[in-house]
């Protein structure tokens, strides 16, 4: 999708972070936009700022994990300002903690918000998208999380690996038509994802799920994790530069290189080491195919 002016962004998890930085590079590649997020106030504010600089910017409520609430706006969105061309789906939720010590009602929410909430997003526009015959094109935002994980994380590392292979199928799937996808897999990014998730976690979940990452009385601000991290508006900007040029994945922190390159080391040296017939490799072929890599 390289002529983006005029075209129409939905964005959901765009009151702050990455998603506002996605936002305010829509709007200076001249788009028309659709903000949506869960935390209405802190959404009202940061579509009022784009306006402010002559942003055309609808915001409205939007929960990811509700599928009644995406039909009602997806209704709302079209009649008020029309289809939309660019789908991202951003919003979520983090996770901190033991992979065995989550409870249920853990994975159902972080599943539902992470994973569901992409799904939702995919089930509500892009049928309308492929119906309209539109170079459009989808952004699902993983994580480097989506792609490795040393631990300390498990709801989280699940949700956003599922999103690589939601992304990577609905790439696939859309090839024939003319609608682009990118999945996005950002390292350390500056937002407010941990206070986000504290705002919009059920209360019944407070003992679990949430287990601070900096010390009592540090300010995560001050971590050096947060100070080297870019941006959400460096993030949103390498989003909008990866939908024009159709990039598959998008990613901000070359520094993960050697972990990439040992996990996949690692998944080729578990391929058992003996020969096979050729009338195997035959009757698999289609599944075999990896021209969506190339
Ligand atoms: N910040 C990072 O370091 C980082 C790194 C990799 C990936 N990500 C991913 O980037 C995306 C954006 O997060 P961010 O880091 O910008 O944090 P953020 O908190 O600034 O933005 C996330 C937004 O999602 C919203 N949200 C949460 N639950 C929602 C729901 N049910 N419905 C609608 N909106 C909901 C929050 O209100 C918040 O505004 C997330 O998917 C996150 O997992 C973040």
């Amino acid at each position: 999708m390289r002529d983006l002016r005029g075209k129409i962004a939905l964005i959901t998890g765009a009151a702050s972070g990455i998603g506002l930085g996605i936002a305010r590079a829509c709007v200076d590649a001249g788009m028309r936009v659709v903000m949506t997020d869960v935390r209405e106030p802190i959404l009202r504010e940061a579509a009022s700022a784009l306006r402010a600089s002559g942003a055309d910017v609808l915001a409205t409520q939007l929960d990811v994990s509700d599928r009644k609430a995406w039909a009602s706006a997806a209704e709302r969105i079209c009649a008020e300002v029309g289809e939309v061309d660019l789908l991202c789906s951003n919003a979520g939720v983090n996770f901190v903690g033991a992979t065995h010590e989550a409870t249920y009602e853990d994975w159902d929410f972080a599943l539902g918000v992470n994973v569901g909430g992409a799904i939702n997003a995919v089930r509500t526009f892009v049928p309308r998208m492929v119906a309209r015959k539109i170079r459009g094109h989808v952004v699902i935002t993983s994580s480097v999380s989506g792609l490795f994980t040393n631990g300390g994380a498990g709801v989280y590392v699940t949700s956003k690996f599922a999103l690589v292979g939601l992304a990577e199928s609905l790439r696939a799937d859309l090839r024939r038509h003319e609608i682009g996808v990118s999945v996005v897999c950002p390292g350390p990014v500056k937002s407010q994802l941990f206070e986000s998730t504290a705002a919009v976690r059920p209360s019944r979940l407070k003992e679990t799920g949430s287990v601070p990452i900096v010390p009592a009385g540090t300010a995560r601000e001050s971590t050096p994790i947060y100070i080297t991290a870019p941006t959400g508006e460096e993030t949103g900007r390498r989003v909008i530069e990866g939908v024009r040029r159709n990039a598959f994945y998008i990613m901000t922190h070359p520094e993960i290189r050697p972990v990439l390159e040992a996990r996949s080391a690692a998944l080729l040296a578990a391929l058992p080491d003996e020969p096979v017939e050729r009338g195997r490799v035959d009757a698999s072929a289609g599944l075999l195919d990896a021209s969506l890599y190339k």
